[in-house]
C-alpha cells in the first residue's frame, strides 16, 4: 500500500494530475485524492481545475461529466467498467421520446445518466441542487428523471406535479438496501440515533429520516442537527468521510451491505495504472458535449 501511494503521489506530479473522489469510494481513495465531494461539489470543483489531467475516482457518468466541462484536459477513469446501474435506466432514445410526448414540460434530468441522454435534457441536477432548480422553473409539469425516488422527493418539497422518467428508474443500493426495512431495524438497533437520508431512497424511508440530502449534505446535517449518534441512509461508503469528519460521534451505515461495487471497482493499483498508461481516457463526442455543457453551466449558474 505506501508503496503504491508513493507511486502515485510520483506519478500524480509527473502528469500534472489531480484525483478526484466521490464520498463513496473506498478509504484509501479517499485519502489519496486531492478532493473528496459530492457529485455537484465534484462538477464544480472540474470547472476549476489547474491541471493536465484529471483523475476521476468515480462512476463513470461523474468522470463524463469532468471530460465535458474540461474539452482541454485528459480525463481518466481508473476503471472503465465503473458504471451506474441508475443511470442506465435512461436510454437517450427513450429520453427523446418522453420529451416528445410532453413537449410543454421541461426535461430535468438527474447528473447520474449518460452524456447521449443527457443531451435531450433542458437542466440537468445533482441531488443538492435538484430542489431548488426545480422549484425556480415557471412550469407545473416537469418530466425528471431516471431517478423515481428522486423525483417523488422534488414533488412532495416543490408541490409540483413530477413525472418520473422512466416510470420505474431506480439505484438498486438505495431501493432495496436502504428501504423502509432496513431502516427500521437501524432505529431499532440504534434507537438514540438521529437518521439521516438520500433521496435516492424510497418515501416510506425518507418519511422516517431527520434530514435528507446529498452524500455531502448528509454530513453537514451531521454537525446541523446536533446530537451523538446518527445512522447515515445511503452507500456504506460515505460513513468513513463521516467518522473522520467527526471522531467524536457515533455514526452507522443503515445497512452495512449496502455497498455500490461500481464505486469500489477504483483501487489504488488501478489509480497508479492509470496514471501510469494513461488510459483509460473518456471523451465524449463533441457534438454531444457542446450541448450538454451548454446545459451544466446554464444549470449551475441557476443554482448558484
Ligand atoms: P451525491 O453524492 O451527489 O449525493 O450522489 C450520490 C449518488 O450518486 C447516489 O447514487
Amino acid at each position: 500500500m505506501e508503496e503504491l501511494k508513493r507511486r502515485i503521489n510520483e506519478l500524480k506530479k509527473r502528469r500534472r494530475a489531480i484525483i478526484l473522489a466521490h464520498n463513496y469510494q473506498v478509504p484509501e481513495v479517499q485519502d489519496i485524492a486531492d478532493y473528496v465531494g459530492d457529485s455537484l461539489e465534484l462538477a464544480k470543483k472540474a470547472m476549476k481545475i489547474e491541471a493536465d489531467v484529471i483523475v476521476l475516482a468515480g462512476v463513470y457518468f461523474m468522470a463524463e461529466t469532468a471530460s465535458i466541462l474540461n474539452p482541454d484536459k485528459t480525463v481518466l477513469i481508473p476503471n472503465r467498467h465503473a458504471g451506474c446501474p441508475l443511470a442506465s435506466f435512461l436510454t437517450p432514445r427513450d429520453a427523446r421520446k418522453y420529451k416528445e410526448e410532453r413537449p410543454g414540460a421541461p426535461l430535468v434530468l438527474y447528473i447520474n445518466s449518460y452524456a447521449d441522454a443527457k443531451y435531450y435534457a433542458d437542466y440537468i441536477v445533482t441531488s443538492a441542487s435538484a430542489v431548488k432548480l426545480v422549484g425556480k422553473l415557471d412550469e407545473d409539469e416537469v418530466l425528471f428523471g431516471p431517478d423515481k425516488n428522486l423525483a417523488s422527493y422534488v414533488a412532495e418539497t416543490t408541490g409540483k406535479n413530477i413525472v418520473p422518467v422512466p416510470p420505474n428508474g431506480h439505484c438498486p443500493i438505495h431501493e432495496y438496501l436502504v428501504n423502509k426495512y432496513w431502516v427500521m431495524k437501524a432505529l431499532q438497533e440504534h434507537p438514540r440515533a438521529k437518521l439521516i437520508l438520500h433521496p435516492e431512497a424510497p418515501p416510506e424511508a425518507r418519511r422516517l429520516a431527520h434530514a435528507i440530502g446529498s452524500t455531502s449534505q448528509m454530513l453537514r446535517a451531521i454537525g446541523e442537527l446536533g446530537g451523538e449518534e446518527f445512522i447515515l441512509g445511503t452507500e456504506e461508503g460515505l460513513v468513513y468521510r463521516a467518522r473522520k469528519m467527526y471522531p467524536g460521534k457515533k455514526i452507522y451505515p443503515v445497512n452495512h451491505r449496502a455497498i455500490c461495487i461500481d464505486m469500489k471497482k477504483i483501487t489504488l493499483k488501478n489509480i497508479a495504472d492509470s496514471l501510469e498508461t494513461m488510459r483509460p481516457v473518456v471523451k465524449v463526442d463533441e457534438r454531444i458535449a457542446g450541448r450538454v455543457r451548454e446545459i451544466l453551466e446554464e444549470s449551475f449558474r441557476m443554482v448558484g
